[in-house]
């Protein structure tokens, strides 16, 4: 290309002497030639513009890409970090001797007291007497125990409302769960084989402890 160009510079200048002392002419001027040649360079010319552009616009969408990728990249390590953390506490166990049943940490005492005295106790462990979610939940943790054992659970009757109360505030739904016995002062459920039954609270039967996985820490409780 520089030595076609320099040829028909030096072409030009031959034709217009007076000329000569001009700063040399412009590839434009090359370009204007209607000859073959210079329709050949003006083809050139434009290839190498076309050319030029060409390379200009993959080069800036290679580096956006990049960058896009690269940010995206960045975001989900961000994301895999934050699951990371969050999944973390799926990692913890229950105490030692709780038994893990779906979400919950249960404990099934061997000694017998009163149910405020079993309440207490739960309390001492971070947790609080049973709270059971339907027939289904009563079943599955009855499995869990024999059927010849009585437990407490975090149900009492309550004044002056004259209602079954969880010890979470909420009372008993009875079309849920029912009780068998009496709606009466001082009474306590107990969990005997798969039903809930009215008892005084005052009399001593076992208890069961329960405590949310999450809020564990694995550090293994004494056992009362
Ligand atoms: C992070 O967890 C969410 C839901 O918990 C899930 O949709 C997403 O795909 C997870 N991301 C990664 C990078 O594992
Ligand atoms: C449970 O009740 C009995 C009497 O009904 C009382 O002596 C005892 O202190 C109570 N226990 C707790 C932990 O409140
Ligand atoms: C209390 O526990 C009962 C029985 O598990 C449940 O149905 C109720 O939704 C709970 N209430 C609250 C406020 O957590
Ligand atoms: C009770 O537990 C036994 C095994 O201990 C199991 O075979 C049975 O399916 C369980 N029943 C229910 C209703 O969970
Ligand atoms: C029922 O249990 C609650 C604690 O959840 C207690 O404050 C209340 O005195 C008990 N009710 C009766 C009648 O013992």
């Amino acid at each position: 290309m520089d030595r076609e160009v320099t040829y028909a510079d030096l072409k030009l200048t031959g034709n217009t002497g007076l000329e000569t002392s001009s700063p040399p002419s412009l590839p434009q001027d090359v370009c204007q030639r209607p000859t073959w040649r210079q329709f050949a360079l003006k083809l050139a010319c434009t290839g190498i513009i076309l050319l030029a552009l060409a390379i200009i616009g993959l080069s800036v969408s290679v580096i956006f890409l990049k960058q896009k990728s690269s940010t995206e990249k960045s975001n989900v390590d961000v994301q895999e970090k934050r699951n990371e953390t969050t999944e973390r506490p799926s990692l913890l166990k229950c105490p030692m001797h709780w038994h893990l049943f779906q979400e919950k940490c249960l404990f099934f005492s061997n000694n017998h007291k009163p149910w405020n005295d079993s309440l207490a106790h739960c309390s001492t462990q971070e947790s609080s007497l049973l709270l059971i979610q339907n027939q289904e939940e009563l079943v599955f943790i009855s499995n869990l125990t024999d059927k010849s054992l009585i437990f407490w659970i975090g149900l009492n009757f309550t004044l002056p409302e004259k209602k079954w109360k969880w010890i979470n505030g909420s009372f008993l739904n009875s079309n849920i769960l029912e009780i068998v016995g009496d709606n009466k002062e001082n009474s306590c459920a107990h969990l005997s084989s798969t039903k809930v039954i009215s008892e005084y609270c005052d009399g001593e039967n076992r208890w069961i402890c329960q405590k949310e996985l999450k809020s564990i820490r694995n550090k293994g409780y004494p056992d009362s």
